[in-house]
């Protein structure tokens, strides 16, 4: 079966999470993705939160699928040539060195442009231009910058970071859509372009809806789906965190279930929907609401939120989460169980959906990942291991047209 980026070949200068994220998920699409690692040691993450010694971490091997290896050691003059060699024969450079090393190294832009004028250049970086644009950036910085922070956890906490990498996974999602419109205007133009993606603008993207709360707080002074309305508290003069609030127009709240004294995960997310409002009343036992002024319209519910909430924890807490959710979907009442990474692993239909995937590693053995979490009918996603460092150099060197004494060169200067 043929794949989408067939014939695509990419030039992989990735390391850590948001670059590799973004490759991986082009491999997945069917591009040759070809990643170059620094000779000796490679991406970082490859003996980062190791579990077995001298073993490829999780952290790599999760992240870089379906890829190939090569060292080489771009600083070296050999080493730039060999590089020189792939930008001509590459479509797509994929970078997220910190701001300025790409051009250190010798290959800004516009010599890029010289070597192959159908290159698009992709690239990563904490910040776009501005105060910050010279900085390194990790996740949490990130979305300590994009506004995820400051809107996530409590109004009586400090700020609170995501578990969801949106910094970096997030950056590379935004990133490979970036490089495949390139791809496509490509078809058109002839020409390569540059993709810039800032980790702080992927991740104020995810926050958009903050934005609008921030704008709508301005004009009217008050948000009534957020818990502090409905507490009776007031409102400074920026978005604040709204604990476990609904984002969107239909009020919601975790609530316990039978268990949660013991089990961390026993809750569930429970949506007080318009529509299925009677439905709810009656599952709970509260047929009185359904008519009863103070609780029958959407609006006159808003001031009551927190307390119907716990009204509705009341019932919850004597089912189990999934009772919770079995009872309430017959009635097409919106709740989520909140599953933990342990009820996700083993998970049946996201084993067979392709979601989540067993890999066989040469030294580590079988291990789960997620696997594509883009379905395309036409391009099937066949996930396979990741590669050791290294293990295609020879293979690529040859595909470029390097003989067998120019290879023993590169690995005697130790440029390879
Ligand atoms: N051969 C020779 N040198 C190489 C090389 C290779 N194959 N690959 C990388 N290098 C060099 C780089 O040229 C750079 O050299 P320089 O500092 O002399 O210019 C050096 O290795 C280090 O690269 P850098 O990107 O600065 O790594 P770091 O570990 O210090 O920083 C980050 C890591 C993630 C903070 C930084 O890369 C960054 O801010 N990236 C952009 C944002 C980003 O993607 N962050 C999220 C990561 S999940």
């Amino acid at each position: 079966m043929s794949k989408a980026l067939d014939g695509v070949r990419i030039l992989d200068f990735t390391h850590v999470q948001s670059g590799p994220t973004c490759t991986q998920l082009l491999a997945w699409f069917g591009a040759d993705v070809i990643k170059v690692e620094r000779a000796g040691e490679g991406d970082a993450t490859r003996g980062q939160l190791r579990d077995i010694p001298g073993v490829d971490s999780l952290y790599f091997t999760m992240l870089n699928h379906n890829k190939r290896s090569i060292t080489l050691d771009t600083k070296k003059t050999m080493g730039k040539q060999v590089l020189e060699t792939l930008i001509r024969d590459c479509d797509v450079l994929v970078e997220n060195f910190a701001p300025g090393a790409l051009d250190r190294m010798g290959f800004s832009w516009e010599r890029i442009q010289e070597l192959n004028p159908r290159m698009i250049v992709a690239s990563v970086k904490g910040f776009g231009p501005g105060p910050y644009q010279h900085c390194k950036v990790y996740e949490n910085v990130a979305q300590c910058a994009g506004g995820s922070a400051a809107t996530t956890g409590f109004a009586d906490g400090p700020p609170v970071v995501t578990g969801a990498q949106i910094g970096d996974s997030g950056s590379g999602l935004h990133l490979a859509l970036g490089i495949v419109t390139a791809l496509f205007q490509r078809n058109a133009t002839g020409r390569g372009q540059k993709v810039d993606t800032a980790m702080q603008d992927a991740v104020l993207n995810l926050c958009r809806v903050k934005l609008r709360d921030q704008q709508r707080l301005e004009r009217t002074g008050t948000m009534e789906e957020y818990p502090q309305f409905a507490e009776g508290g007031t409102f400074g003069d920026s978005v604040p965190r709204a604990g476990n609030a609904s984002g969107g127009g239909q009020p919601g709240w975790i609530l316990k279930c039978k268990g949660w004294e013991t089990d961390p995960n026993a809750y569930i997310y429970f949506i007080a929907q318009a529509p299925v409002w009677p439905a709810i009343c009656k599952v709970i036992g509260r047929e009185g609401w359904i008519s009863d002024p103070d609780y029958a319209t959407p609006r006159a519910r808003l001031p009551r939120l927190m307390s119907i909430f716990a009204t509705v924890e009341e019932w919850t807490r004597e089912h189990t989460k999934f009772e919770v959710m079995d009872i309430l979907n017959k009635y097409d009442i919106p709740c989520g169980p909140i599953l933990s990474m342990k009820e996700i692993a083993e998970e049946p239909s996201l084993r067979a959906s392709g979601t989540i995937v067993e890999v066989d590693h040469p030294e580590r053995g079988k291990y789960l990942t997620v696997g594509n979490p883009i379905k395309l009918s036409d391009s099937a996603t066949e996930v396979t291991r990741s590669p050791l460092l290294g293990e295609h150099t020879e293979e690529v060197l040859r595909e470029l047209g390097y003989d067998a004494a120019q290879i023993a060169a590169l690995r005697d200067e130790r440029v390879i």
